[in-house]
């Protein structure tokens, strides 16, 4: 079989899905790898690390799309619509095709893709199981991001973030805050921390406190009843209104001490909950920084514009957004090891396995022979 891995279209896009040191582990099983001129480059893979490692490089996206059995993408159409377009007369009916699909939201992309007669895997819809973790987009991605959101609020807080004791007096450390402590807001917890900086973190699952204080931070208790927060997956699940409304009230006194406040609670598949409304923005001092990791989908914060830097009342909200972009070289790493590590668990000897037992293979796969073959997605497409 052969896997192509084109460069992302996407703009300002500079993740690329397969890296060189992966090559030899799809090689090495019979698999042969065909990569497009300069797919690495924006993430630092150049085109001679790869023919090293054994893929052959092309110039020619159509060449690369028609020899392929299965292509590699970091964004695959659900998640670049629009310059992705060009791409679908260049897909061939049973060709495989693995990446971030969005298949829970871009609902028309996937019906177009099951029109394309591909099988489309969306790599959003891994499984959180232990056997699927190396596999785990959504986590590497998150790790990254959690990272990035502490160096983002450094830049940006008129401050340090250590206590330092100098001959020039001392200064006093800065005062983090992260709301949400999943696998993004545990390493914005974890980087802070590294930096020096004192940190308090908040989850709506009580079960994360432990985690929490491992790190070194101090885990908030707020008098709500949050007993009901959890699904039986480890998920948070929404909560109404009157909750929010009193978490908001219960987080006030420790948003206004903060310096920085990291926001990363989300709900899968849902808005994300407004926890810092107009008015606790407003309490906050001057030069503080609001680093709202939910803006892609709708800002823990009121005043959060996606993608943008919004200054108010002396405070920086910012609202990232592709944020494990940023870091291409080691988000291109992790994304590219489990891509691989899924490639080899759903195609051995040359066959795509039809394992219908495999929650891995079932749960990703979106489409397959012209119809959406996913339960919940096509339940979504009302197919
Ligand atoms: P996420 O990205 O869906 O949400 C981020 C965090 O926001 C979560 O911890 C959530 O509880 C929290 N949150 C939601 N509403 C909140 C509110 N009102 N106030 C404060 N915090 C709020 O979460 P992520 O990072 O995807 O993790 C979700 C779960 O999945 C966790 O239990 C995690 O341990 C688990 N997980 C399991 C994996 C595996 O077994 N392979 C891999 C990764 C995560």
């Amino acid at each position: 079989m052969i896997v192509g891995v084109p460069k992302e279209t996407f703009p300002g896009e500079q993740r690329v899905a397969l890296i060189p040191q992966n090559i030899s582990n799809l090689t090495k099983t019979g698999f042969e790898v065909l990569v497009e001129s300069k797919a690495g480059g924006s993430s630092g893979f150049s085109d001679s690390e790869y023919t090293d490692k054994g893929a052959k490089i092309t110039g020619n996206r159509k060449e690369l799309f028609s020899k392929a059995d299965v292509i590699l993408q970091v964004r695959g159409f659900g998640t670049n619509p629009d310059k992705g377009k060009s791409d679908l007369v260049l897909m061939k009916a049973g060709q495989i095709v693995v990446g971030l699909h969005e298949p829970l939201a871009a609902i028309d992309a996937i019906k177009i893709l099951a029109n394309r007669k591909v099988t489309a895997f969306a790599m959003e819809l891994i499984p959180r199981i232990t056997r699927a973790q190396s596999m785990d987009v959504l986590s590497s991605m998150a790790t990254i991001a959690g990272y990035k959101s502490v160096m983002i609020a450094a830049e940006s807080l008129p401050k340090m973030f250590p206590m330092l004791m100098t001959a020039a007096g001392t200064t006093a450390p800065a005062q983090v805050f992260v709301v949400g402590a999943g696998v993004a807001g545990l390493q914005a917890i974890a980087t802070a921390k590294r930096l020096g900086s004192v940190v308090k973190a908040y989850d709506v699952r009580p079960a994360v406190k432990e985690q929490i204080e491992s790190l070194g931070a101090k885990f908030v208790e707020l008098p709500v009843d949050a007993k009901e927060s959890e699904d039986s997956g480890g998920y948070a699940i929404e909560m109404d209104e009157s909750f929010y409304k009193r978490q908001r009230e219960m987080m006030t006194k420790i948003v206004e001490e903060s310096d920085v406040v990291i926001t990363t609670a989300m709900i899968p598949g849902k808005k994300a909950p407004v926890l810092i409304a107009a008015g606790m923005v407003k309490k906050m001092h001057h030069g503080s920084i609001i680093v709202d990791l939910a803006a892609e989908s709708g800002g823990n914060c009121e005043l959060t514009k996606s993608g943008k830097t919004v200054v108010t009342t002396g405070v920086t909200i910012i609202g990232p957004v592709n944020i494990a972009s940023t870091i291409p070289y080691h988000a291109s790493q992790m994304y590219s090891k489990n891509i691989t590590t899924f490639l080899l668990h759903i195609i051995k000897e040359g066959k795509l396995s039809d394992d219908a037992d495999d929650e891995i293979l079932t749960n990703t796969m979106v489409t397959k022979d012209g119809t959406i073959v996913n339960k919940l997605v096509k339940e979504l497409a009302g197919a």
